[in-house]
């Protein structure tokens, strides 16, 4: 007991050195000098046009300055077959060799195809390069180049003439600006704790979005500072025309926003590297976004135990203790699917290893939490801790695997064992080494799961290098620290899926990390760091995730609660119920506050946290579903309403709501004491939605409308026109779930007609790839109910039954219904005012298709045609 109080001092002391840390500005970096371009650049690149060289549909040329001695650039410009263009500039001949990203991409293979540009048009001062829809205006002198897309202009690379590339071995950096033609918001390059629309950074002496991995603690809110993740794809996006930028640096990126009442300028500044950049030419926000992620992949679907509630603590202290966190969640009726490991389950901080009082049998406690159908996550940082007795330390440290300095000795900084070594994920053989240890080490558990955290990566009390590693330091005999600094984590997560993967028993394995890169979502889900229990982390937790989400990483979420300090009851339960609708489900908190399991708290406040807890368990196969199409299309799992709606303007900036796919808008209460909630129901007049908060009562998709709440509110709304696939039986994990029956929401829209799909397999395996799944199609057209499959080959044998249908805005004189071909007499019953209509014991095998015919049915929609109606008649008469 003594041994952890001494180490908490030591970790609240730590903690409040992170805090006071200050982090650089604009002027203190590379950023200061190239953020003035081209004043300080007298060199001004042009094309010179007896380069040009257009060989198998590509355009190259070289950049030159009016210097001879300034070494000549090399440009390539490519377009594919989903609409992209690519600009590739190094230099022609570089002293030393430039870092390429490498692994954020897809395998060349997997991504779209090149097209052919063809030369179009050449003069003095221009060649015109372009393939069926696609075509490039490249001007020489100034460089400069139009992207047009079918003749409108998308955007202009390089419009200022701000263009710089320094070549010299201590200063390397590049920039290059980007305007975005008919667009009137930015979005993306998370992750930093701002709105969903960024802000201009070129006016308000603001400093430009920085994108440097760093471990920032109650982090500041509404800022353009850094924090544990840099995904740089930045949309600009309008009502007319939507398009992007996928700029593949991992040095620290500065990136300038203008925002015009009709154009988006973008000026994106790397420290090193080469300029790679991929020109997202939409032409909508949706297609801007699969255009992303088919160049950097989508999520693989995760196991469904992953989408349940999550509890953690920094930290559970001993076995026995996490055996009785889940013990008091049972006993409370309260949904849990796992319990998460942080720092202290280890001996000494040393991971892979366990505590050998503590946690002295592993097995014994995994064996445990599988009885009880929960899962375990265990935090692994890459940090090692300099011990000649430990086995790791040692074995890395001779083979050469950790970060190096330029001595060649390895780097030694402190972080939370003392003083430690970074395993140099970056070398392919330290990777491997580093995937090998989840095969034993009691990791080899299905049920273990991996949490990695502090790789941005975090060294404590190295305020000069904002504590990180310097960009001296060297990876894999090559890189300098400043070229990879970004993609550090990124590595880490690649060879913990690697290890996992490598595990007897091969499931879906589940990865958190803090630190993340363009093309994470491959990897691992991520979640918003160390928050505080404050109202407006709750809140910017919500446009942190949705921007994530376009950046391709759907599976994010916040420490429910706050990390840091101690939510007001009120927060908390708010939390609960937010938190449900965000894909990573997760309460955690720090160590230095009072635990806050929901059992803890007073009867009422549980009731509450249980409700939410159980809607998000009740929506889990609508999640699941949506998982997986992700994963086929690349479409995010939550969506700002924009995403859907992007022709409503008044849309733009709302955050404070989410869609969850297309059909559910979820719009929890963020706000401290409040009695109404404001929610922005989009689609127009033609569009309903029904509020799953109180009797599915419907509402036009006409804009703002207000709701009184109380603190037992959810606001929720299913879109009429949607099917939702939802399981009802209250259970204590998602494990205990897998044969209970559905339940169906039909939502119909004004032409009594709705559609959706469900997606079941194992939840587990990897079988599905070899067609062990079901994936239907659900219909509601003409009075009938009907499925069938969307993949006729893949089959799985499904034990879970088609229990209900519930239809929202029914027809309203059923007589009865009845199953085609099945003599079977089908209980039915309308709610009071018919606006429900419930179909029960339906008992139907979900793996063949079937229609159920709603007969007697007129096909009057009485109340809600009576609402259009009235809607119809007051529009007239404003008009
Ligand atoms: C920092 C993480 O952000 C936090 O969630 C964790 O509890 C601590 N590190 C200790 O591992």
């Amino acid at each position: 007991m003594a041994r952890w109080c001494s180490l908490k001092t030591i970790i609240l002391l730590s903690t409040l050195i992170l805090c006071v840390n200050s982090w650089k500005k604009c002027q203190e970096t590379f950023c200061e000098r190239a953020r003035k371009s081209p004043t300080g650049y007298e060199e001004r690149y042009f094309i010179d046009k007896n380069s040009i060289v257009i060989k198998d549909g590509t355009f190259t040329a070289k950049l030159n300055t009016k210097t001879p001695s300034t070494p000549t650039l090399n440009l390539v410009l490519s377009a594919f077959e989903d609409f992209t263009f690519k600009v590739l500039i190094n230099e022609l001949n570089p002293a030393s060799e430039r870092y390429q990203v490498q692994d954020a991409l897809l395998e060349e293979k997997n991504r779209p195809k090149i097209v052919t540009l063809k030369q179009h048009n050449k003069t003095d001062d221009y060649t015109i390069m372009s393939s069926d829809k696609l075509s490039a205006k490249i001007l020489y002198n100034a460089f400069k180049i139009e992207l047009y897309r079918e003749g409108r202009l998308i955007s202009t690379i390089n419009p200022e003439d701000r263009f710089l590339f320094e070549t010299a071995a201590d200063k390397s950096a590049i920039a290059l600006g980007l305007s975005f033609a008919n667009t009137q918001r930015a979005y993306g390059i998370p992750e930093h704790a701002d709105h969903l629309s960024l802000r201009n950074t070129r006016h308000d002496n603001n400093d430009p979005y920085r994108l440097y991995n760093l471990d920032y603690g109650h982090y500041a809110l509404e800022s353009t500072e850094s924090l544990y993740g840099a995904v740089p794809v930045l949309y600009a996006h309008g009502t007319e025309q939507s398009s992007g930028v996928f700029w593949l640096n991992a040095a620290q990126t500065w990136i300038d926003i203008l925002t015009s009442p009709n154009d988006i300028d973008a000026f994106f500044m790397s420290e090193s590297g080469v300029l790679e950049m991929y020109v997202l030419t939409g032409p909508t926000l949706r297609e801007c976004v699969q255009q992303y992620t088919d160049l950097t992949g989508t999520a693989p679907l995760p196991q469904l135990f992953t989408l349940g509630y999550h509890q953690s603590r920094y930290s559970y202290m001993t076995q026995d203790d996490v055996l009785k966190v889940v013990d008091n969640f049972n006993a409370n009726n309260l949904s849990l699917d796992v319990m998460w490991l942080d720092i202290d389950y280890t001996d000494q901080k040393k991971y892979f290893t366990w505590d050998p009082i503590r946690f002295k049998n592993p097995k014994d406690l995994q064996t445990a939490l599988t009885k009880e159908n929960k899962k375990l996550v265990a935090i692994i940082d890459p940090h090692i801790k300099v011990d000649n007795g430990y086995f790791l330390y040692k074995e890395a440290s001779s083979k050469g695997y950790f970060v190096k300095q330029e001595n060649s000795n390895d780097f030694q900084g402190e972080c939370w064992p003392g003083k430690s070594s970074y395993l140099d994920f970056l070398n392919p053989k330290a990777l491997d080494y580093y995937a090998s240890l989840y095969t034993s080490n009691n990791f080899e558990h299905k049920n273990v799961h991996v949490w990695n955290d502090m790789n941005e990566p975090a060294i404590f009390n190295d305020a000069a290098n904002e504590n990180t590693m310097s960009g001296e330091l060297m990876h894999n005999g090559k890189w300098k620290h400043r070229d990879v600094h970004n993609i550090y984590g990124f590595y880490q997560t690649i060879g913990t899926k690697k290890g996992m993967l490598a595990r007897p028993n091969k499931v879906r394995p589940f990865i958190l990390t803090r630190s993340h890169f363009a093309g994470i979502q491959r990897y691992a889900a991520i979640w918003t760091g160390d928050n505080h229990a404050t109202w407006e982390y709750l809140q910017i937790s919500f446009p942190m995730c949705l921007t994530e989400a376009l950046a391709g990483v759907s599976f994010c979420g916040a420490d429910v609660g706050g990390f840091g300090g101690i939510p007001s009851d009120e927060l908390y339960q708010r939390w609960y119920q937010a938190g449900a609708w965000l894909p990573f489900y997760r309460g955690h908190s720090a160590i230095d506050v009072p635990r806050r399991e929901p059992y803890l708290y007073s009867t009422t406040i549980q009731d509450r946290i249980r409700t939410a807890i159980q809607q998000r368990y009740t929506h889990l196969p609508a999640w699941y579903t949506q998982f997986f199409e992700h994963e086929r299309t690349g479409e995010p799992v939550i969506r700002p309403i924009t995403y859907q709606y992007p022709k409503e303007s008044d849309a733009m900036d709302i955050e404070d709501q989410v869609l969850v796919g297309k059909n559910i808008l979820a719009a929890p209460v963020l706000k401290s004491q409040s009695t109404i909630r404001r929610v922005y129901l989009p689609g127009g007049k033609s569009e309903v939605w029904y509020n799953i908060d109180n009797n599915y009562k419907a509402y036009n998709g006409t804009g703002y409308h207000l709701f009184n709440v109380t603190l037992d509110s959810i606001p929720v709304f299913y879109r009429g026109g949607s099917i939702i696939p939802t399981k009802e039986t209250p259970r204590l994990s998602t494990g205990e779930s897998h044969k209970d029956p559905f339940t169906i929401y039909v939502s119909l829209n004004y032409e009594n007609k709705a559609e959706g799909s469900l997606y079941v397999d194992d939840y587990e395996t990897f079988d599905y790839q070899n067609k062990k799944y079901l994936y239907l199609q659900l219909t509601y057209a003409d009075n009938a109910f009907s499925s069938k499959k969307i993949d006729e080959n893949a089959n799985y044998e499904l034990t879970a039954n088609l229990d209900k249908v519930v239809i929202l805005n029914p027809p309203k004189k059923v007589k009865k219904v009845s199953i085609e071909g099945s003599e079977k007499v089908i209980e039915m019953s309308y709610n009071d005012d018919k606006t429900i209509l419930n179909i029960n014991a339906l008992a139907i095998d979900l793996q063949k298709p079937f229609t159920i015919k709603l007969i007697g049915s007129s096909a009057q929609h009485v109340k809600i045609s009576m609402f259009a109606l009235i809607s119809m008649l007051i529009c007239f008469v404003l008009v």
